[in-house]
């Protein structure tokens, strides 16, 4: 599928950086921006308060048609968009908490989530021109993305960083548990039977372990220019 409009596509592990590489990166070209685990992970903020077992993919998938998961496009708002669940706009805090951080892979390894989930992906990127972060943006959602970014960095910079960005939040985390969280979490993104965490062929695979924020914005700058200008 070809999006009408310009989407970069920016997929990777977990800290490996790209939430605030793409939402940066859509800063700088004055795109649209959408992190889309958040949508896996207001529902899984759902099916904590419905008490509904994370394991049974019906259940799990009726949340979706009992509950009104709405992202709204919008750099300004304190995410770089906005995600609410009947009406309730979600914060940072409630997104990231350790409870929705422990089942949100299980809750992202259902075909049925991700298929609903991606096409409302798919519609939000049909609607304007958009920086998207994910684990399958350029290998499922928007596989026809004129610019493919695979954002990778060392496990031991990506632990560092995850816990900076839960201290931000509100959340403390110790350093093995994260290493821990991390690993596991990689296993099951990566080894899920449907959509798994892969690079796609045609996507730029950027290392962000010893750079800056702003060094890596610059480098993905650099690609997405170079791809306008009909270079590769
Ligand atoms: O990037 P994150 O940690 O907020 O992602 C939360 C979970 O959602 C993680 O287990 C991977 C999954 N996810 C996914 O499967 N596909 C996406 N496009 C985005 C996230």
């Amino acid at each position: 599928m070809n999006p009408p409009h310009l989407a970069i596509a920016i997929d990777g592990p977990v800290a490996s950086g790209k939430t605030t590489v793409a939402r940066r990166l859509a800063d700088r070209l004055n795109l649209l921006y959408l992190d889309t685990g958040a949508m896996y992970r207001a529902l899984a903020n759902v099916a904590l308060h419905t008490g509904t077992d994370v394991d049974n993919e019906p259940a799990i998938a009726r949340l979706l048609e009992t509950h009104r998961i709405e992202v709204g496009l919008d750099r300004t708002a304190p995410l770089g968009f906005r995600i609410s669940v009947d009406g309730v706009e979600l914060a940072e805090r409630t997104l990231q908490s350790s409870e929705v951080t422990a089942i949100v892979s299980t809750i992202a390894a259902h075909p049925r989530v991700r298929e609903a989930m991606v096409h409302e992906q798919r519609r939000i990127a049909a609607a304007g021109d958009v920086v998207m972060a994910g684990r399958d943006i350029g290998t499922v959602v928007l596989p026809g993305a004129p610019v493919k970014i695979f954002l990778t960095a060392s496990v031991r910079s990506r632990v560092a960083r995850r816990r900076t960005q839960l201290a931000a939040a509100g959340v403390d985390v110790d350093e093995h548990r994260l290493f821990e969280e991390i690993e596991e979490r990689d296993r099951l993104d990566r080894s899920r039977a449907v959509s798994p965490l892969v690079t796609a062929p045609d996507a730029h695979i950027v290392d962000s372990s010893d750079q800056s924020v702003d060094q890596t914005v610059d480098e993905l700058v650099t690609i997405v220019e170079r791809q306008r200008a009909g270079g590769v």
